[in-house]
């Protein structure tokens, strides 16, 4: 049988690419990329390559992100189905609708989302830097936020501003049974309940610490506490693990499925090794982006980047 991750490596070398794989694939692709991060830092580590060739294992509109950041390059997927439940609340048609009714507002829109989506926006932010980006609109300025409602009115709570959200979510993040995080909470008395800010604002409300994949990470690794009950996806575990071993991780079930012991995403799961290898010996899927609408997103984007 082929040696997938000895081919990978090999290709990867043959053809100057570079692999870069969110927290939430599988711990196999994981191990065999160059760098693993949350959206903001893999969309840096894409802007900062000089390899000729991207392939970018996490969902859709990551890889696009390092398209627009990238236009000149090949920007490649494992499997272009990997979506985004986020990005898919927010078609463009609809949005542009909205917008409409809004003219004085500024568009934020959080990089969950497609590339006409940032094309209409005027800023965009990631969950990690969202806090900082509207810190940094000018106090008088109404905002309209999108496309994730828990992350808008997490945002809202936290800075007091005058904001209309757009109603989209995050099917994985918002199906942290509630009721079996407060008998977690009963159960471990001396854990530190964290979560990503795009959870229901009833968990967020309880949390000790509320972030994005790395600034749990961080959190969890510089805290004092022994335990952690996590409402975050569960690709963010291993390497929670691998950097606190001493320290109990406890996953959060779901609503529909309370035997479940964590929260995937299934469209970051749809990337497979065997799709990684294929999609490197082929060049393809690849990213194609339409010139104006990737040329028009690029303006927010870069906008956001130069922060960092
Ligand atoms: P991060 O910025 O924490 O990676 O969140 C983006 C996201 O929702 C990943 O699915
Ligand atoms: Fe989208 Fe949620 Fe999956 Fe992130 S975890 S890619 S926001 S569906």
């Amino acid at each position: 049988m082929m040696n997938l991750k000895k081919e990978i490596k090999q290709l990867k070398q043959e053809k100057d690419a570079v692999i870069l794989a969110h927290y939430y694939q599988d711990p196999a692709i994981q191990d065999i990329a160059d760098y693993c991060g949350d959206s903001l830092e893999l969309a840096k580590k894409a802007q900062e390559t000089s390899a000729k060739l991207i392939v970018f294992a996490g969902v859709h509109f990551m890889a696009e992100t390092a398209k627009i950041l990238n236009p000149s390059k090949k920007v490649l997927v494992p499997d272009l189905d990997a979506g985004c439940s986020l990005a898919d609340d927010c078609n463009a048609t609809d949005f542009k609708k909205f917008i409409d009714n809004y003219p004085e507002h500024l568009i934020l829109a959080s990089i969950n989302c497609s590339a006409e989506i940032k094309a209409m926006s005027d800023l965009v932010c990631t969950p990690s830097n969202a806090l900082e980006v509207v810190n940094r609109i000018p106090k008088h300025k109404k905002i309209l936020f999108a496309p994730d409602e828990h992350l808008g009115n997490y945002l809202i709570k936290e800075t007091g501003r005058d904001m209309i959200v757009w109603n989209g979510s995050c099917l994985v993040h918002e199906a942290f049974y509630f009721n079996k995080i407060l008998d977690l909470v009963v159960e471990y008395p001396y854990a530190q309940l964290i979560a990503h800010p795009e959870s229901d604002a009833e968990v967020l409300r309880i949390a000790h610490f509320v972030g994005t994949t790395s600034k749990l990470l961080n959190f969890v690794k510089q805290d004092e506490h022994h335990e952690f009950i996590v409402a975050a996806e569960t690709g963010i575990l291993q390497e929670l693990q691998r950097l606190v071993p001493h320290k109990k991780l406890i996953p959060v079930p779901i609503q529909d499925d309370i035997s479940c012991a964590c929260r995937e995403c299934d469209f970051m799961k749809l990337n497979t090794l065997q799709k990684l290898y294929d999609c490197l010996k082929n060049e393809d899927p690849e990213i194609k982006l339409h010139h104006e609408v990737a040329h028009k997103a690029a303006v927010p984007l870069k906008e956001m980047m130069s922060l960092h």
